[in-house]
Protein backbone atom coordinates (compact mmCIF):
# COMPACT_ATOMS: atom_id res chain seq x y z
CA UNK A 1 0.00 0.00 0.00
CA UNK A 2 1.56 3.53 -1.39
CA UNK A 3 2.02 5.73 1.71
CA UNK A 4 1.05 9.18 -0.12
CA UNK A 5 1.72 10.85 3.16
CA UNK A 6 5.57 10.17 3.07
CA UNK A 7 5.87 10.99 -0.65
CA UNK A 8 4.48 14.54 0.42
CA UNK A 9 7.15 15.08 3.51
CA UNK A 10 9.40 13.60 0.71
CA UNK A 11 8.39 16.60 -1.57
CA UNK A 12 8.37 18.85 0.64
CA UNK A 13 11.57 18.02 1.85
CA UNK A 14 13.67 18.22 -1.23
CA UNK A 15 11.71 21.35 -2.72
CA UNK A 16 13.45 24.13 -2.03
CA UNK A 17 13.10 28.24 -3.72
CA UNK A 18 16.57 28.66 -4.48
CA UNK A 19 16.59 25.61 -7.12
CA UNK A 20 15.71 25.83 -10.78
CA UNK A 21 12.59 24.78 -11.36
CA UNK A 22 13.51 22.04 -13.39
CA UNK A 23 15.50 20.73 -10.46
CA UNK A 24 12.58 20.81 -8.32
CA UNK A 25 10.83 19.36 -10.76
CA UNK A 26 12.86 16.30 -11.64
CA UNK A 27 13.40 15.28 -8.16
CA UNK A 28 9.50 15.45 -7.78
CA UNK A 29 8.65 13.15 -10.73
CA UNK A 30 10.82 10.68 -9.16
CA UNK A 31 9.16 10.71 -6.08
CA UNK A 32 5.26 10.42 -7.80
CA UNK A 33 7.10 7.72 -10.09
CA UNK A 34 7.03 5.66 -6.56
CA UNK A 35 3.46 5.96 -6.20
CA UNK A 36 2.99 2.28 -6.90
CA UNK A 37 1.24 0.73 -10.31
CA UNK A 38 2.22 3.84 -12.58
CA UNK A 39 4.24 3.63 -15.64
CA UNK A 40 5.26 7.38 -16.60
CA UNK A 41 4.76 10.57 -14.01
CA UNK A 42 6.51 14.14 -14.49
CA UNK A 43 5.08 17.41 -16.30
CA UNK A 44 4.20 19.42 -19.07
CA UNK A 45 4.91 22.76 -19.07
CA UNK A 46 3.02 25.86 -20.75
CA UNK A 47 5.27 27.74 -23.11
CA UNK A 48 4.19 29.66 -26.09
CA UNK A 49 0.68 28.58 -25.95
CA UNK A 50 1.47 25.07 -26.03
CA UNK A 51 2.81 22.82 -23.25
CA UNK A 52 6.23 20.96 -23.42
CA UNK A 53 7.82 18.14 -21.99
CA UNK A 54 8.95 18.68 -18.67
CA UNK A 55 10.89 16.35 -15.91
CA UNK A 56 9.57 12.93 -16.33
CA UNK A 57 10.32 9.57 -15.01
CA UNK A 58 8.86 6.53 -17.38
CA UNK A 59 8.98 5.92 -21.00
CA UNK A 60 9.89 8.46 -23.75
CA UNK A 61 6.79 10.52 -24.03
CA UNK A 62 5.33 13.06 -27.13
CA UNK A 63 7.03 16.93 -26.74
CA UNK A 64 4.46 19.09 -27.72
CA UNK A 65 0.51 19.18 -26.44
CA UNK A 66 -1.12 21.86 -27.95
CA UNK A 67 -4.06 23.47 -25.53
CA UNK A 68 -7.01 21.34 -25.70
CA UNK A 69 -5.60 18.44 -27.00
CA UNK A 70 -5.01 15.19 -25.43
CA UNK A 71 -5.89 14.93 -21.41
CA UNK A 72 -3.30 17.11 -20.65
CA UNK A 73 -4.24 19.43 -23.29
CA UNK A 74 -7.83 19.36 -21.99
CA UNK A 75 -6.80 19.74 -18.28
CA UNK A 76 -4.80 22.83 -19.03
CA UNK A 77 -7.40 24.40 -20.93
CA UNK A 78 -10.19 23.80 -18.50
CA UNK A 79 -7.88 24.63 -15.21
CA UNK A 80 -9.28 21.70 -13.69
CA UNK A 81 -7.89 17.79 -12.85
CA UNK A 82 -9.29 15.35 -14.94
CA UNK A 83 -9.15 11.52 -14.07
CA UNK A 84 -9.72 9.37 -17.35
CA UNK A 85 -10.83 5.23 -15.77
CA UNK A 86 -9.67 4.00 -19.31
CA UNK A 87 -7.78 5.70 -21.46
CA UNK A 88 -9.62 3.95 -24.88
CA UNK A 89 -12.82 5.89 -23.93
CA UNK A 90 -11.47 9.43 -23.90
CA UNK A 91 -11.96 11.14 -27.01
CA UNK A 92 -8.67 12.35 -28.13
CA UNK A 93 -6.08 10.36 -25.45
CA UNK A 94 -2.30 11.08 -26.63
CA UNK A 95 -1.05 7.54 -27.12
CA UNK A 96 2.61 8.04 -25.60
CA UNK A 97 2.85 4.45 -24.40
CA UNK A 98 0.13 1.59 -25.35
CA UNK A 99 1.06 0.55 -21.61
CA UNK A 100 -0.96 3.08 -20.12
CA UNK A 101 -4.43 2.51 -19.46
CA UNK A 102 -5.12 5.12 -17.29
CA UNK A 103 -4.55 8.28 -16.36
CA UNK A 104 -4.22 11.58 -13.80
CA UNK A 105 -3.52 15.20 -14.82
CA UNK A 106 -3.77 18.19 -12.48
CA UNK A 107 -3.10 21.75 -13.59
CA UNK A 108 -0.72 23.93 -12.23
CA UNK A 109 -1.71 27.60 -12.10
CA UNK A 110 -0.18 30.31 -10.37
CA UNK A 111 -2.33 34.17 -9.64
CA UNK A 112 -4.10 32.82 -13.08
CA UNK A 113 -1.34 32.02 -15.10
CA UNK A 114 -1.14 28.55 -16.12
CA UNK A 115 2.39 27.14 -15.12
CA UNK A 116 1.81 23.65 -16.80
CA UNK A 117 0.63 20.49 -15.85
CA UNK A 118 1.43 17.17 -13.73
CA UNK A 119 0.28 13.59 -15.09
CA UNK A 120 0.86 10.64 -14.10
CA UNK A 121 -0.07 7.63 -15.68
CA UNK A 122 -1.12 3.90 -15.15
CA UNK A 123 -0.68 0.59 -16.46
CA UNK A 124 -4.36 -0.92 -14.71
CA UNK A 125 -7.43 0.57 -15.42
CA UNK A 126 -9.13 2.72 -12.75
CA UNK A 127 -6.01 3.66 -10.58
CA UNK A 128 -6.51 6.64 -9.93
CA UNK A 129 -9.60 7.79 -7.16
CA UNK A 130 -10.21 10.93 -4.92
CA UNK A 131 -7.35 9.93 -2.91
CA UNK A 132 -4.85 10.26 -5.74
CA UNK A 133 -6.70 13.51 -7.06
CA UNK A 134 -5.70 14.68 -3.45
CA UNK A 135 -2.46 13.81 -3.18
CA UNK A 136 -1.93 14.84 -6.41
CA UNK A 137 -3.23 18.17 -5.89
CA UNK A 138 -1.47 18.56 -2.48
CA UNK A 139 1.94 17.65 -4.37
CA UNK A 140 1.17 20.98 -6.76
CA UNK A 141 0.58 23.24 -4.12
CA UNK A 142 3.96 22.76 -2.61
CA UNK A 143 5.07 23.41 -5.96
CA UNK A 144 2.92 26.88 -6.22
CA UNK A 145 5.14 27.68 -3.14
CA UNK A 146 8.34 27.62 -5.02
CA UNK A 147 7.18 29.05 -8.12
N1 LIG B 1 -1.76 10.81 -22.53
C1 LIG B 1 -1.46 12.22 -22.46
C2 LIG B 1 -0.18 12.54 -23.19
C3 LIG B 1 1.03 12.55 -22.33
S1 LIG B 1 1.58 11.02 -21.95
O1 LIG B 1 0.54 10.27 -21.23
C4 LIG B 1 2.98 11.07 -21.06
C5 LIG B 1 -2.61 13.02 -23.02
O2 LIG B 1 -3.55 12.47 -23.58
O3 LIG B 1 -2.57 14.24 -22.89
Amino acid sequence: MENYDILLKQIQSIVKKDLPLVSNLANTAAILFKMGDVNWAGFYLYQNDELVLGPFQGEVACTRIPLGKGVCGTSALKRETIIVDDVNQFDGHIACSSLSKSEIVVPIVKENQLVGVIDVDAPIYKRFKKKEKKFLEDVRDELLKVI
